[in-house]
């Protein structure tokens, strides 16, 4: 854990330069606007440790597998996330001596990420060899309110010399991913052109030829005028520059103003890239830097009007909330339904940039309650246009009848992770996909989804399930054999509860699906029914069989639900009778020790009883919280949120509390020492849905909104805003008062303040 991030309100400040802090902060102050991202890298030379990262949405590269034996089934290949090619350089020698803060005497240094406007700023003093003093401020940004274009103003001024800088501006896709495989490139130049004004370099993925086009142009005042002498570009593969000449009196600013245009042929057709990309080009330089630092704050602005929220009486606390909206803002945008949400966003390499099965279960609520309804609907989308390769996925695994097994892993539908116990069995992420169109559903009220995309997957899904369980003649029962669920801390177990209550509920909801979509539109159903061959009498006879007659592990004596067969057979242990030498359990001990033992990774029983809450009675929900919860070693930033919410229900202030911490300054202080690696953007969802199910208690049920608030000792008041079908709600909590009503749109019946019923 650090504590070097200074506390504010709306602001992430460093000060002081940190070198050995330099990753971690880079991954901190990342910007991103949905379709692009970097990484806080200097715009100078910088010989120290850093991990120079642009990233574009939706870019990847099948990385070869690496699994010791293979066995059949297994996925082609593993996905990363591509370093893309740089656009950010703006290299600097300071009358002849090369500006670069390893080897500079730095002071004054400071770093200060405005989340309210989306911009970074960076200022130093350098002092070179020769005793050559500058003073730098950068601003730069990642426009949102154009996804191919940033944006850098960098201002160099001599402080005790008359200058002359040589200013390098490059655009290089001789880049490397600095997660694995440091050596191999994985770009190829298509083509490359550069003149005095602007330089552009088109290169192409390897295996699967995407092509990126970045361009760059740029502007050199000292005050206000234009200065600067270009001299012929350079050009190497994969590499463009333009130098520039420039000289500067003591005391003089320059400024160096470099715009970019990333451009990917996702959205435009490889041909006209290029050209494209040069058009865009002419149009951002002649927009200049402050037109476009405008347009971005005020796309900012209208961003957070509905996604704020306030806590008064603890800063870490408000800036730690803010940070993680400002980051899930910046990573989804939702405008493009063939895009994602990765583990790390745009700010590292690790996961790969994939899709996990976070997005349904963690990710959704915060794009629901603070965005258009259309970003949530598309993050649905995705996954319905996927479907045909989840079919394919599970006719792999040799399921047949257009069963579909969604990957736990994903970049365009396909399985893209090698483990074997994370691919073939933690097939619960189905349960997840099911879930999220009934939670989408639940919370828009757009019922029609199920009638235009929702049914196809659940059906499928459904097949998917029907066919996983096997009938134990032993038991009597439908039982679900050599799963993982949600705590990968077990492999290859049987019955899992939680898959197996999602499993049911998916057959469940299909059913409902069925007769919906049957009354709203016959002659679709039909359609849909032929399309694909569904039986409803067999296929439905058979879920209610399983619905009926499905083994559920439970324990009569302690009255829990039980993990999985035979967890009652494992020492039983609490994590405060853990060694602190043996934590993190994943970090210290090796894997069949994890496996033996009953310590839990991240929310697993208590996953299926956040999801299906209504199903469970007060004493059900605190019997098992408290059998659980104690043993959970909270190794995944995905467990804390989920015991935010089940402690605010059984009001456990202190424990939910407890939680919030865990999750809300995770990467500001770095908690778990990889925020080097880039930041837990999924979890950041589960941050925020602390505060709004758990403090905040807010629940859809039967179309109503619920608020049951309660104020953290620690905190004097929070508030906080959401969309809900069509309206913006605005929550206060403070010590005299609870405030909640409807902002804007339509008068609403909002329920406040019902505890769950005591059973
Ligand atoms: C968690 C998974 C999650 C993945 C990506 C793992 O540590 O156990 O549930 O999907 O991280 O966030």
């Amino acid at each position: 854990m650090k504590n070097y991030i200074k506390h504010d309100p709306w602001l992430i400040i460093e000060e002081g330069f940190k070198p050995e802090y330099n990753r971690i902060s880079e991954s901190i102050f990342s910007l991103g606007n949905g379709r692009m991202g970097q990484r806080a890298t200097f715009e100078e030379d910088y010989s120290g440790d850093t991990h120079q990262g642009s990233y574009v949405a939706g870019v990847y590269y099948p990385d070869k597998t690496r699994v010791g034996w293979w066995k059949n089934g297994y996925p082609e290949y593993f996905a990363k996330v591509l370093n893309a090619p740089a656009w950010i350089d703006i290299k600097i020698k300071i009358n002849g001596t090369t500006l670069d803060l390893a080897k500079a005497s730095v002071a004054n240094f400071k770093r200060v990420l405005d989340m309210q406007h989306g911009i970074l700023t960076r200022s130093f003093e350098a002092t070179v060899a020769d005793g050559k003093k500058v003073s730098v401020v950068s601003t730069r940004f990642c426009s949102m309110a154009d996804g191919e274009v940033g944006a850098i103003r960098y201002q160099i001024k001599p402080l005790n010399f008359d200058a002359s800088f040589d200013i390098l501006l490059p655009v290089d896709a001789d880049v490397v991913n600095k997660d694995s495989n440091y050596d191999e490139k994985f770009w190829t130049e298509v083509s490359k052109y550069a003149d005095e004004k602007k330089a552009i370099v088109v290169a192409e993925t390897r295996k699967t030829f995407f092509h990126v086009a970045t361009g760059i142009t740029y502007k050199v005042n000292v005050g206000g005028l234009e200065v600067g002498k270009a001299s012929s570009p350079i050009l190497k593969e994969k590499y463009a520059a333009i130098p520039v000449q420039v000289n500067a009196k003591q005391g003089e600013t320059l400024s160096i103003e470099k715009f970019a245009v990333v451009l990917s042929s996702e959205n435009h057709k490889k041909e006209s890239i290029a050209r494209i990309c040069e058009d865009k080009l002419a149009f951002v330089r002649e927009a200049g830097y402050d037109k476009l630092e405008n347009a971005h704050r005020s796309n900012w602005k209208q961003r957070w009007e509905g996604a704020d929220i306030t806590i008064d009486g603890d800063v870490a606390a408000q800036q730690g909330i803010r940070f993680n909206i400002f980051q899930l803002m910046q990573t989804y945008t939702g405008e493009d339904e063939r895009l994602n949400i990765g583990p790390k966003g745009f700010t590292g390499e690790k996961y790969g940039g994939s899709t996990y099965w976070d997005t349904e279960a963690y990710c959704l609520p915060f794009y629901l309650g603070t965005a258009d309804q259309k970003v949530a609907r598309n993050l649905l989308v995705y996954r319905y246009k996927q479907l045909q390769k989840a079919i394919e996925n599970a006719a792999k695994l040799g399921f047949t009848n257009g069963a579909a097994l969604y990957p736990m892993v994903t970049m365009n539908g396909e399985e893209c992770h090698n483990e074997w116990e994370i691919t073939f069995e933690e097939i619960h992420r189905n349960g997840a996909i099911a879930y999220a169109i009934f939670d989408y559903i639940r919370y828009t009220g757009e019922e029609n989804y199920l009638t235009e995309y929702g049914l196809e997957v659940l059906i499928a899904i459904s097949r998917f399930w029907s066919q996983r369980v096997n009938w134990s003649a032993d038991k009597q029962k439908y039982v679900m054999l050599g799963v993982t669920g949600p705590n990968e801390y077990e492999n290859n177990v049987n019955n899992n509860w939680y898959t197996n209550l999602m499993a049911t509920w998916t057959l469940e909801y299909t059913q409902y699906a069925i007769a919906y979509v049957k009354q709203q539109d016959k002659a679709k159903y039909e359609a849909l029914s032929s399309k694909i061959k569904f039986n409803e009498t067999e296929e439905t006879k058979r879920w209610a069989d399983i619905r009926e007659k499905m083994y559920f592990p439970f324990d009569e004596t302690k009255e829990v639900f039980l993990q999985q067969d035979g967890f009652l057979d494992k020492e039983l242990l609490t994590v405060n009778q853990l060694k602190k030498e043996d934590r993190p359990i994943n970090q210290k001990w090796s894997w069949d020790r994890i496996l033996r033992s009953c310590f839990i990774k991240q929310a697993d029983v208590l996953q299926g009883i956040y999801f299906l809450e209504d199903r469970f009675s007060f004493d059900e929900i605190k019997r098992n919280f408290d059998f659980y919860e104690p043993m959970t070693v909270h190794e995944s930033s995905l467990s804390p949120c989920v015991h935010v919410i089940l402690a605010s229900v059984l009001g456990y202030k202190e424990k939910a509390y407890e939680m919030y911490l865990r999750t809300s300054r995770l990467d500001l202080d770095d908690y778990n020492n990889d925020t080097e690696d880039g930041c837990h953007i999924t979890s950041m969802a589960g941050t925020w849905m602390s505060v709004i199910k758990g403090f905040g208690g807010m629940r859809v049920k039967d179309g109503k909104l619920y608020f049951n608030p309660f104020l953290p000792d620690q905190w004097n008041a929070y508030s906080f805003r959401v969309e809900f079908r069509g309206r913006v709600i605005g929550v206060n909590v403070s010590r005299e008062q609870t405030d909640i009503k409807v902002i804007a749109g339509e008068p609403l019946e909002i329920i406040i303040g019902q505890e769950k019923e005591l059973a």
